[in-house]
């Protein structure tokens, strides 16, 4: 693109949809034009805050108006690929809050129409922003924990109990996007068990183990009926092993320089096969910022710059083929299924 203002427009502005409009508007190289939501009430509240912004219920107006060139989608998950794929025949680059939609068939979609029209497609992936995440993606792909072996997330509190969704699909979208993007590979198998205590048919905990193609595994575990509240990922590789816990205020990140070997020489006794190693625990210093702010920069350097999004719907895409994956073995009793299925 020949310029270096964006003019994006936010549909909903709810809940997070806010948190979406405020970044926007405090955004480098961004000029917020419009806010639509069904509620007039809440456009009113945003009006109040960004008296520079257009407003309307309609989204006709947004995808009417020839200014706008790109929209960001916040809206309830049901809605993201109605509102996308009109987004995208509108012309508009298009940014869609996780997970991209309900059904792969439907992301699928959205990722050729974007291609076609040749338009960026962003999904809300925000833990990819996230500098720690940042940290640990640089560091394991330049060896720092030497062959990565597997990791575990946790993601557990007390509520949000959401109504029309389940943990896999509200909490689970940011540690698939993670998992993937650390580990490097296709996910080739989802099982998954789960509990409905609160409400029918509404799984409240989630344990699910992820296979990779290179033999790589992720175990996810997602709730919200937990006493506490973790945010907590641990990887661990053939040198070294590291944690990533977001509920620290600064020292986010540790490095343990731990594992442990087996010695293949015959010479050696029975008792010296397997060595482990204890080594130091080092506290890194990572750079900080608001993973949210760093992630709507993103979106406007690369629609600018034509740069590839780090998010984008080919990732988006693969989270909601291990969504459905993971939905369908919980109804299976834990049964592997393959996201390829779907
Ligand atoms: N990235 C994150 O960490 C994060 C956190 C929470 C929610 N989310 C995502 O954000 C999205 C919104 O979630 P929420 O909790 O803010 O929901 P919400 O219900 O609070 O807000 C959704 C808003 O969209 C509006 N809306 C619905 N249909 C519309 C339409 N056709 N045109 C205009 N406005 C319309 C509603 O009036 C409502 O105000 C979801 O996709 C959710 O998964 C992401």
């Amino acid at each position: 693109m020949d310029k270096d203002t964006l003019n994006v427009a936010v549909v909903g502005a709810g809940y997070w949809g806010k948190n979406l409009v405020r970044n926007f508007a405090a955004a480098k190289r961004c000029n917020l034009k419009y806010v639509c939501d069904l509620d007039a009430k809440l456009l009113a509240d945003q009006k109040k805050k960004f008296p520079f912004v257009e407003t309307s219920t309609k989204l006709e107006d947004v995808l009417g108006d020839r200014e706008v060139e790109a929209v960001v989608v916040a809206t309830g998950v049901p809605t993201h690929f109605g509102i996308a794929e009109k987004s995208l025949e509108a012309g508009k680059h298009t940014y869609v809050e996780k997970p991209l939609t309900l059904k792969a068939g439907d992301a699928r979609v959205l990722v050729e129409l974007a291609k076609e029209k040749g338009l960026k497609l962003m999904v809300g992936h925000l833990l990819k922003y996230h500098p720690a995440v940042s940290y640990l993606k640089e560091t394991i792909d330049k060896g720092g924990i030497g062959q990565p072996y597997y990791m575990y997330t946790q993601r557990v509190n007390l509520g949000v109990v959401r109504q029309n969704e389940n943990a896999w699909w509200s909490l689970a979208p940011h540690d698939i996007s993670v998992v993937c993007y650390l580990l490097g590979s296709e996910p080739v198998s989802v099982a998954a068990q789960g509990q409905c205590y609160l409400q029918k048919d509404i799984e409240d905990v989630v344990f699910a183990t992820i296979k990779f193609a290179d033999g790589k595994t992720a175990n996810i575990h997602c709730s919200w009926l937990d006493p506490h509240k973790i945010r907590k990922m641990t990887v661990v590789g053939s040198e070294k092993m590291v944690t990533f816990d977001d509920m620290e205020a600064t020292e986010k990140i540790r490095m343990y320089d731990k594992g442990a070997a087996i010695k293949h020489d015959i010479t050696t006794s029975y008792a010296d096969i397997i060595s482990l190693r204890f080594g130091d625990i080092v506290i890194p210093k990572v750079p900080s910022g608001e993973p949210l702010a760093l992630e709507c920069e993103h979106f406007i350097d690369c629609v600018l710059d034509g740069k590839p999004i780090r998010s984008d719907g080919i990732d988006g895409l693969r989270v909601v083929r291990v969504l459905e994956a993971g939905q369908k073995s919980l109804k299976s009793n834990g049964e592997p299924i393959n996201p390829e299925d779907f």
